[in-house]
């Protein structure tokens, strides 16, 4: 940032320990500055009270009121500005900055902060982000807004250029306008404390007795809603008379979940009343694990301990036919939790009847969740990928040595626009030609402190092939979407596919890498495979590694398209459906890049098994097996029963549902009930006359179809009025799952 003058000089000593090496930002009430902490060795930000409007610096450092009459409410300030350093010191959040010490000098204020290193948001997302990425970015960030909250702190400058992203990708928040908030109401000065755009309308009232929670939710929406919009919504005063506001939903420039965009346009109301009063119930829509996934997994431990290996914590208990009545007579309308319901209070020493209710209410918050999500009116439209540039580049006689550009100029010269796009030093729409490529390349030059010539070497080749790169929403024509995946088909082959959306390692791939699940029909039959295609970006003599969570996988390397398997029977591509299904969040395939050092591609998981199941449905059974998994469920004597999921095949299932029961039954005479190896398993029960009730079980691909097998299963029993209790699914989708 350029030198300001009313800003101490470069190289000051403020007491006697930290010299100023820069100004960071300068606002209405302060000056940040980067410094150095001469005894620590170590980098720090400082801010300094300057309220411009009433304050001057006289003899260049120290700071004084401007006039007579400005010496209350200059006063006033350092004193709020203090309060503000105090409450920020006592808070000690990874997502919030952390303020370490406060001083005077110069008849002014100074606080100490970490520096930390990293972008602002703005300049983080140059682009629009995908889900995911704003998935892991906002989790701390509401975490951070909520210890926030919870300290009766209010942000209240919440925008793009006050959210730092460190370089691990961790978000936090900076530049509390608290105190500025307090110095305005003094001093009349309102427009100086809102961010048009970004603040909320009660914001410009002087009176902050209609601020709260909402307030920063609101400022939060904004800021996702410019990242994901490329700009802010309009100024609230102007959304008063007349709002013109375009909906999240219409204004982003990506894909994302509907729920998300609604969440958005929620916290944007202009009302402070018809927003999210809590951090935490706002949570709840935005993000897809809101804050009931942990109490629901806990609760779901409680219920069944995850000791039995693959048998994942699922409703354990079920009433049998006989407990039927017991669960009727404890049903009330209520009871019969919404899918919206939240879980959070399932707690210890419930009664047995709430419990098994409790346990029916969770796996339907997952059933609910995992419907919005699958749907394919949830997927915003993606907009076209940006033009690659037609290049045709002379290089001069020093570049046509690099050995990269001799064999693949055109490939070369690609990646150098495409990165240098993505970075922000190409224009990012139209095209390119030679001199704006060797104009944006000085500019990288100049932004990596090496010399600005505009002509490649090989350091700065490898140095452009090292730039990680986030690659465009990825099309397949005609292709139905699940997320981020895509199902298209022929008459000889049914795909599913989804393609790399960043790649981070030396390649000169521009070109987008897929993952494809395919199904082909062969004359020996159909044939199910799963390739990277574009393998040849890697080096192919060494080892290539699938990795999801935790877990790695090897991938076969089979010439130009890296197989994981041709056999529908092998092991190890159950083993990567199951990853893809159960893991939320990307997938990586990593290995050596032909052109030295590692490479990685991520895939998003991301509309996995939605896409998975419209195969199976639109192009033959068969396929579904590589998603199913069986589950089984034991009854005791006393009408209790016991289930478990995931197993391997219908015998593992119902043995371990078995020893599970007689393990853990207090009545005994544990007997088989029902083993299933479909998506979800249903329980109805109907009276036949009075006391004498009927019961039936259905299972299906669908909960809805479970159910409505269950009810008619029932009525075969001959109950009357049969309803639906209870179900289970073998869904691997986390709302449920233990690990
Ligand atoms: N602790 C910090 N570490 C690194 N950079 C910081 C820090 N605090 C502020 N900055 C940088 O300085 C800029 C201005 O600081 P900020 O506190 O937001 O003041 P203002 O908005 O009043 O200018 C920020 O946008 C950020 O880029
Ligand atoms: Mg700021």
């Amino acid at each position: 940032m350029d030198h300001d003058e009313t800003a101490l000089p470069l190289d000051t000593l403020l007491a006697d320990e930290y010299r100023i090496d820069g100004i960071l930002g300068s606002g209405g009430f302060g000056i940040t500055y980067r410094a150095h902490d001469i005894k620590l060795d170590v980098d720090v930000a400082i801010k300094e009270y300057f309220p411009r409007d009433f304050a001057s610096r006289s003899n260049t450092v120290t700071v004084r009121p401007r006039s007579k009459g400005e010496v209350e409410p200059f006063e006033w300030g350092v004193s709020q500005f203090i309060e503000e350093a105090r409450r920020l010191a006592r808070l000690q959040h990874p997502n919030i900055v952390r303020c370490m010490r406060y001083f005077e000098g110069n008849d002014t204020g100074y606080f100490v902060m970490t520096f930390e290193e990293g972008r602002t948001l703005d300049a983080y997302f140059p682009r629009p982000p995908q889900q995911a990425e704003l998935d892991n970015l906002l989790k701390p960030l509401l975490d951070a807004l909520e210890a926030l909250h919870a300290a009766g702190i209010y942000h209240r400058d919440i925008a793009p250029d006050n959210i730092l992203v460190r370089d691990d990708d961790s978000p936090v928040l900076i530049d509390f306008g608290a105190s500025r908030q307090a110095i305005a109401r003094r001093t009349q000065t309102v427009a100086a404390i809102v961010k048009p755009g970004y603040s909320p309308i009660e914001q410009y009232d002087r009176e902050t007795k209609l601020q709260g929670a909402w307030s920063d939710i609101y400022s939060l929406a904004a800021t996702i809603y410019s990242v994901i919009a490329g700009g802010p919504p309009p100024d609230a005063l102007s959304r008063v008379r007349n709002d013109s506001y375009v909906s999240a939903r219409d204004a982003a420039r990506g894909a994302y979940r509907r729920e998300f965009l609604e969440a958005i346009d929620w916290a944007l109301q202009p009302d402070p009343d018809d927003r999210p009063v809590t951090v935490r119930e706002w949570r709840r829509k935005l993000l897809p694990n809101p804050s009931s996934t942990k109490a629901a997994a806990t609760a779901m431990t409680k219920f069944a301990p995850a000791s039995d290996g693959d048998s994942r914590p699922l409703v354990e208990r079920l009433l049998g036919k006989d407990g039927v009545g017991k669960l009727k007579s404890t049903l009330t309308p209520k009871s019969k939790s919404e899918p919206g319901s939240s879980p959070e209070d399932g707690r210890r020493g419930l009664r047995w009847p709430d419990y098994v209710l409790r346990g029916a209410a969770l796996v339907m918050v997952g059933v609910f969740l995992f419907r919005v999500f699958a749907g394919k009116e949830d997927v915003a439209e993606t907009p076209p990928p940006a033009a690659a540039a037609p290049v045709a580049i002379v290089a001069d006689a020093a570049e046509r040595n690099l050995p990269a550009l001799a064999s693949n100029p055109d490939g070369v010269w690609n990646k150098i626009a495409f990165v240098l796009r993505r970075l922000g030093y190409l224009n990012s729409s139209g095209t390119a030609d030679v001199s704006s490529i060797r104009t944006a390349l000085k500019s990288y030059q100049h932004a990596i402190g090496r010399p600005e010539t505009g002509t490649l070497n090989q350091e700065i080749l490898n140095r452009i092939l090292d730039e990680n790169v986030e690659l465009d929403p990825y099309f397949v024509p005609g292709a139905t979407v699940y997320g981020r995946w895509f199902l298209a088909k022929d008459a000889e082959r049914c795909d599913i596919t989804t393609g790399a959306t960043r790649i981070e390692g030396r390649t000169i791939a521009t070109e987008r890498p897929t993952l494809r699940f395919g199904r082909k029909r062969a004359s020996t039959g159909d044939e199910f495979e799963i390739y990277l295609a574009k393998s040849n970006l890697f080096d192919v003599t060494a080892p290539i590694n699938l990795s999801a969570g935790t877990k790695h996988e090897p991938l076969l390397v089979d010439g130009e398209e890296i197989s994981m398997a041709q056999d529908p029977d092998e092991k190890w591509s159950r083993q990567v459906t199951r990853m893809l299904r159960k893991h939320t969040g990307d997938v990586y395939i990593t290995g050596a890049s032909p052109y030295g050092g590692t490479l990685r591609f991520s895939f998003p998981t991301d509309g996995f098994e939605p896409a998975f199941r419209a195969m199976a449905a639109e192009c033959g059974e068969g396929i579904l097996y590589w998603i199913e998994d069986w589950g089984a469920v034991a009854k005791d004597s006393g009408a209790v029963v016991w289930s478990v999921v995931g197993k391997g095949n219908e015998a593992e299932a119902k043995e371990a549902a078995m020893a599970k029961c007689t393990a853990r039954s207090d009545h005994g005479g544990c007997e088989a009930y029902a083993s299933f190896h479909e998506q979800c398993w249903a329980l109805a029960a109907g009276e036949r006359r009075k006391d004498d009730w009927a019961s039936g079980w259905g299972a299906d691909a669908t909960i809805d179809s479970a159910k409505k097998l269950a009810i008619e299963a029932c009525e075969k029993d001959g109950g009357k009025n049969c309803e639906f209790i209870t179900h289970i699914c073998a869904d691997g989708s986390n709302e449920w799952s233990a690990n």
